[in-house]
């Protein structure tokens, strides 16, 4: 039988456009990735941000805002860390770091308030982020480093272990507490992808700013 998670996949991939995922059905308003014309200054914005977001997520699950989301610490997913390392390396590297931007910002406060008021809501951005990172964010960090750094591979795209078994256990954690819920709670946290793609995107559009 499937689980919960293979709906929660369902609706993310038809929100792809069609030039990102093969299983995409919107159609493309921004530039392939292969078309795009990086700077660092852009991408570090990215970085920031996105560390911004990794931030709140990780410090909500290790804190479990939420008694279910302790389920989801130590997945081996966490990415606070690893930005922290590459954004070391670029100011080793002698570039500035810029501070948070208003996109990472935003969707960290609006994450922080799911995590309070709304557990079905809020765990759908938890997925939606950490395996949007390991498909798609690999795609842009791949292209993004042969254009600009050199082929340098950072530490946000390297995982301990085998990447595709940290996010197959991290899956039946998402059935387990999903199987708690009721159908209105499972159809409220497939409405909110949406949301995330947004967000999301306004994040992943700062690498072009
Ligand atoms: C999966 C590309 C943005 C959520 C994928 C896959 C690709 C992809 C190629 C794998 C499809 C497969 O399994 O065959 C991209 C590209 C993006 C992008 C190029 C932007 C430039 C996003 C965003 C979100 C997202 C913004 C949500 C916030 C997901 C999810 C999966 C996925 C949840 C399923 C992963 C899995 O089942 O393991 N994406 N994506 N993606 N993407 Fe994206």
């Amino acid at each position: 039988m499937k689980g919960f998670v293979d709906e929660m996949r369902a609706v993310a991939m038809k929100l792809h456009t069609k030039d990102q995922a093969r299983e995409g059905e919107k159609e493309s308003v921004d530039p392939p990735i292969a078309a795009w014309n990086p700077s660092v200054d852009g991408y570090l914005k990215f970085l920031v941000d996105s560390k911004v977001v990794f931030d709140t997520l990780e410090s909500i699950v290790t804190t479990a805002l939420h008694p279910s989301y302790g389920e989801f610490q130590k997945t081996g997913l966490e990415r606070s860390e690893q930005l922290s390392k590459d954004l070391e390396w670029f100011k080793e590297e002698g570039y500035s770091i810029p501070e948070p931007s208003k996109p990472g910002i935003v969707y960290s406060s609006y994450l922080q308030q799911l995590a309070e008021n709304d557990p079905p809501a809020f765990i759908c951005h938890f997925y939606n982020i950490y395996f949007a990172h390991s498909a798609g964010g690999r795609i842009i960090g791949r292209k993004v480093a042969e254009k600009i750094l050199n082929k340098k591979q950072l530490e946000f795209y390297k995982w301990e272990g085998s990447l595709s078994q940290l996010l197959q256990s991290a899956r039946i954690k998402l059935n387990h507490v999903s199987s708690g819920w009721s159908r209105e709670e499972k159809n409220h946290c497939l409405e909110e992808t949406e949301k995330s793609f947004v967000y999301s995107e306004d994040i992943i559009r700062l690498i072009l700013s």
